[in-house]
């Protein structure tokens, strides 16, 4: 079970980032906190991935056809803008769980409107850097939902 989790711009300045709304932890540490989620939930590989472009953000999912089982995608700004975004998670079809940081839904109108979602099977917000883990278990969950029966 191998599942891919994306980032995209700006979340590779989390910790100098507006820390009052996405913490002081870095994306370094998101990585290895990730990582260690994904291995206790029994993903054999988790891949990190960030990128501020939303080209190499629609490459990497193409990439991930026939290679990983899941995405967890946090698309940050491109959240609210990237029918590309929406068109390459339907293409793969890969099972997707959308992660935000903030409380989206209590922000401005303009984060109001989430294009990837219409292609995540679960959404999760304003958890923190624990979404990612939340989104990692709805996952694992998915992928094998008869691992504790
Ligand atoms: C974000 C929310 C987006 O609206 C914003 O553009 C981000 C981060 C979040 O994780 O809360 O960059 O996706």
């Amino acid at each position: 079970m191998k599942a891919l989790v994306i980032n995209g711009p700006n979340i590779n300045m989390l910790g100098i980032r507006e820390p009052g709304i996405y913490g002081a932890a870095s994306y370094r540490d998101l990585v290895a906190r990730c990582k260690q989620a994904g291995a206790e939930l029994g993903f054999d590989e988790i891949a990190c991935f960030q990128s501020n472009h939303e080209g190499a953000i629609i490459d990497k999912i193409q990439e991930a056809y026939g290679v990983f089982d899941g995405i967890v995608i946090n698309p940050a700004a491109y959240t609210h803008t990237s029918i590309g975004i929406l068109d390459a998670l339907k293409a793969v079809s890969i099972p997707a769980v959308e992660v935000h940081i903030s409380a989206v839904e209590e922000r401005e109108d303009f984060r109001q409107v989430s294009y990837a979602r219409l292609a995540c099977f679960a959404t999760i917000t304003g958890e923190g850097l624990a979404g990612y883990d939340h989104a990692l278990a709805l996952l694992a969950e998915h992928l094998k939902p008869n691992a504790n029966t």
